[in-house]
């Protein structure tokens, strides 16, 4: 029989009726390993980034992964073998990029609230580049820089104030964020940076927000930077790379973002026209490297027919699925083997054990479900495990990295002890 593919997930598809990523039988891995588990495909994060890849061929681009998305040392060794650099935004993520035998040199350091320790590590680390958010960390960064006797590579990551039009909560570009440095105050921030003897200039940055799905924002938000690059340079200080971040979006629902390519091609066409098509660039991916190459397994534990909702309580939580509580946020849900004469589907709330009624992980699912019944989470590659909790003392799902037929646990379950084991009793009076 022919496999069915699922619309925007390339490497889904039922196969005599079970649902399998890459060649694997998905149901198999729910069984050996238990749930909620996830699964990642290593085929299906290569193929976005070759995505990438083929956008930026024949210019001078590194692809630095954000790994915030999905930090596993498994996922990070694919990407650093695959020639990537990476977009830390703490020294917990610096020492995952040296332990998955990352390029330190490759290496670019986000964030508004970088502490002193952490500048200190990854200036000893030697990265490529702070991207500095504001004023007063560029002060702080160069008596740190002074006192080791370095100078620190800084790129200032402006606030182009451009509407991504995405949900607030991951919209960053705009006035009135945390976000960068003000359009408005950028060259006399450039100006004070290069008069500051701990610190070398070498480009500059944006990010406008996640889960972008139209191209308008990125080439408003490259016209904007491009200009600030006129106006820096004129005023003396050369840049010697520009980052335009990441935010590409991915299909959740019928979402159509952009192909990486196609909007790369269209971007470079800009950079062309105004004279830096030639430019040490770098980007800042992490949702569409990573999100449609992962799903998470659960298992339904209860049908609860109700008035005036009918739930199905299933095995995985807001702890390990956070997004549909923290930003109404929607994830495909489908059962691991499709039934051969389909039941009557009734439509259910998905929801997990956590006591609050935020947990849901799927509003009004028309599905044909019995308990016992395995589904998957669909796109749960990014930002899912990376942001998942031991909230309810539900030890963390265990990870699966699937390669050509080679499935591997690349993170065991937790256990309850796991989840306390850094607690104390006091000792008694
Ligand atoms: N660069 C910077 C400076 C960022 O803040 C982010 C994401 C990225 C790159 C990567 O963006 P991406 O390509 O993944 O869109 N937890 C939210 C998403 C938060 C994004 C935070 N910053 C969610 O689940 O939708």
């Amino acid at each position: 029989m022919t496999p069915s593919a699922l619309p925007g997930q390339p490497h889904l598809a039922y196969r005599d009726h079970e649902l399998c990523l890459e060649q694997v039988r998905l149901a198999d891995l729910a069984l050996t390993h238990g749930t909620p588990l996830f699964v990642y495909s290593k085929a299906a994060m290569l193929a976005a980034l070759a995505a990438y890849q083929r956008g930026f061929q024949g210019r001078k681009a590194l692809i630095c992964y954000a790994m915030k998305a999905n930090s596993n040392l498994a996922v990070l060794q694919l990407f650093a073998q695959a020639g990537c650099g990476f977009d830390i935004v703490s020294g917990g993520e610096l020492q995952r990029v040296l332990a998955a035998g990352g390029d330190v040199k490759k290496v670019i350091f986000s964030g508004v609230g970088k502490t002193r320790a952490e500048m200190r590590q990854a200036l000893a680390a030697g990265i490529a580049c702070f991207n500095v958010e504001s004023e007063a960390e560029l002060e702080v960064l160069n008596q740190v820089a002074l006192d080791l006797g370095v100078r620190a590579p800084v790129s200032i990551r402006v606030n182009p104030n451009v509407d991504p039009q995405t949900h607030p909560y991951i919209s960053t570009g705009l006035k009135g964020s945390k976000f960068g440095v003000a359009h408005e105050r950028t060259v006399a921030t450039y100006q004070r940076a290069a008069a500051l003897q701990g610190l070398h200039v070498v480009g500059i940055d944006c990010h406008i927000g996640s889960q972008i799905t139209q191209e308008l924002p990125y080439l408003d938000a490259v016209d904007r930077m491009l200009d600030l690059v006129q106006d820096i340079e004129a005023a003396g200080i050369p840049l010697q790379h520009l980052d335009f971040g990441g935010g590409l979006g991915i299909d959740y629902n019928g979402d159509t973002p952009p192909a990486a390519d196609a909007l790369w091609r269209l971007l470079l066409a800009k950079l062309d026209a105004r004279g830096f098509g030639q430019r040490q660039l770098m980007i800042e991916p992490g949702r569409s490297l990573v999100g449609n190459a992962g799903v998470c397994l659960t298992q339904v534990l209860y049908l609860k027919p109700g008035e005036t909702k009918n739930f199905c309580i299933v095995d995985a939580a807001m702890n390990d699925l956070p997004r549909p509580a923290m930003y109404q946020a929607f994830h495909q849900i489908v059962p691991l083997a499709q039934k051969p004469a389909p039941e009557p589907a009734t439509s259910w709330e998905v929801v997990g054990p956590v006591c609050e009624s935020g947990d849901w992980i799927g509003h009004d699912r028309a599905l044909a479900l019995q308990p016992g019944d395995l589904l998957a989470v669909l796109s749960a590659g990014a930002y899912c495990m990376s942001m998942a909790s031991n909230y309810n003392t539900r030890g963390r799902a265990a990870e699966v990295l699937v390669d050509q037929g080679r499935c591997c646990v690349i993170r065991e379950r937790e256990s309850a002890q796991d989840c306390f084991a850094l607690e104390h009793l006091p000792d008694p009076a």
